[in-house]
């Protein structure tokens, strides 16, 4: 009887301690996404709607925390936590080019007519291409691709021609697609993160830069250098990424959540640009900003310059060169309307 008793309490007491130890069937799972752009921006829309559709499908079973604005330290330091695992999720663009250059090639200078043909050719075999690599050399998955706009010039002086272009100090970002690129167009490329523009461009390091409008507008950067010149030479695109082992790690059906939620996200983000860049123009002309369009001189000279860049990627001497370039350029004319 007393051997009855104390196997009773044995057992009482292993089943409380399991039941402890176990978490609730309710229990979230916490997904943290990193990303630099500030809230309002397509980039941080594409989190947090991307947190919105993974909540609703897996029915509350992840939690998504989206951390924007560079609040968990600038783009290098947020890709190498996604890719140790620190945080699971991240968005960013071409600066994961340091791991796979193809990468680079989302964001291929005067490549795409307009969003309508970026988007067919991103949802498309161009995007397969590029990314095709990718997740064997950096331990992380593309999920999708959205756009954040096409990059245009914000400068001191009107652009009136190509003369006013030439010799520019142009803040670029420190990737070589982007340095390339001011090169072939006569610019003079200073890399530097953003955050630097506003101080270099009073201290008269630099005469502007180029970015999307949703960045010149959010930015306050108009105020600095006011002239902004539609050239559109660079769709910028970025995609949420995921650490491969952890997305491996879940089961099938929350992967398929996953793909799905990401995959809404960004089409909700196309269907936004446009408006985002009609409210972007707005604030900027309401402020001290101009917007003007080039003339077709300049125009076709930033074309020229664009397609003579695309050599950084087809030379096999470039430190940059992506076998599969010419398939992949190919790929992308033949989603032109
Ligand atoms: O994809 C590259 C792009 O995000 C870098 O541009 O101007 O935001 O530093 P920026």
């Amino acid at each position: 009887m007393k051997r009855l008793l104390a196997m009773c309490v044995a057992l009482g007491l292993f089943c409380g301690l399991a039941l402890s130890v176990a978490p609730s069937a309710e229990a979230k799972t916490v997904i943290k996404i990193a990303g630099m752009k500030p809230e309002g921006e397509p980039e941080t829309v594409g989190m947090h709607k991307f947190g919105e559709y993974l909540e609703k499908l897996s029915n509350g079973k992840y939690e998504v925390k989206v951390y924007p604005n560079s609040q968990l330290g600038k783009e290098d330091s947020y890709i190498d936590q996604t890719r140790r695992g620190t945080i699971q999720m991240c968005a960013t663009g071409t600066q994961m080019s340091k791991f796979h250059p193809a990468m680079a090639m989302l964001e291929t200078p005067m490549l795409y007519e307009d969003l309508d043909h970026a988007h067919r050719a991103m949802q498309g075999d161009t995007f397969k291409l590029i990314t095709d690599g990718f997740t064997e050399k950096s331990g992380m998955r593309t999920m999708n691709v959205f756009p954040l706009g096409f990059r245009h010039f914000y400068t001191k002086k009107p652009v009136k021609s190509i003369d006013d272009i030439k010799g520019l100090k142009m803040r670029v970002p420190n990737i070589p697609l982007y340095t390339n690129f001011a090169k072939e167009a006569g610019i003079s490329g200073q890399p530097m993160p953003f955050a630097e523009v506003m101080t270099s461009i009073e201290s008269g390091a630099i005469d502007g830069g180029d970015s999307p409008l949703s960045d010149i507008a959010s930015t306050g950067v108009y105020e600095y250098a006011p002239e902004v010149t539609k050239t559109g030479h660079i769709l910028v695109l970025h995609s949420l990424f995921i650490n491969d082992k952890f997305y491996k790690s879940l089961p099938e059906q929350d992967r398929k959540w996953f793909d799905q939620a990401a995959a809404q996200a960004a089409e909700d983000v196309w269907k936004l640009m446009v408006q985002a860049d009609e409210d972007a123009a707005k604030k900027i002309t309401a402020g001290k900003g101009h917007i003007s369009e080039p003339t077709p001189e300049l125009k076709k000279y930033m074309t020229e310059a664009g397609e003579r860049s695309w050599t950084l990627f087809t030379d096999p001497k470039s430190k940059q060169h992506v076998p599969n370039a010419k398939e992949i350029l190919e790929s992308a004319k033949r989603y032109a309307k």
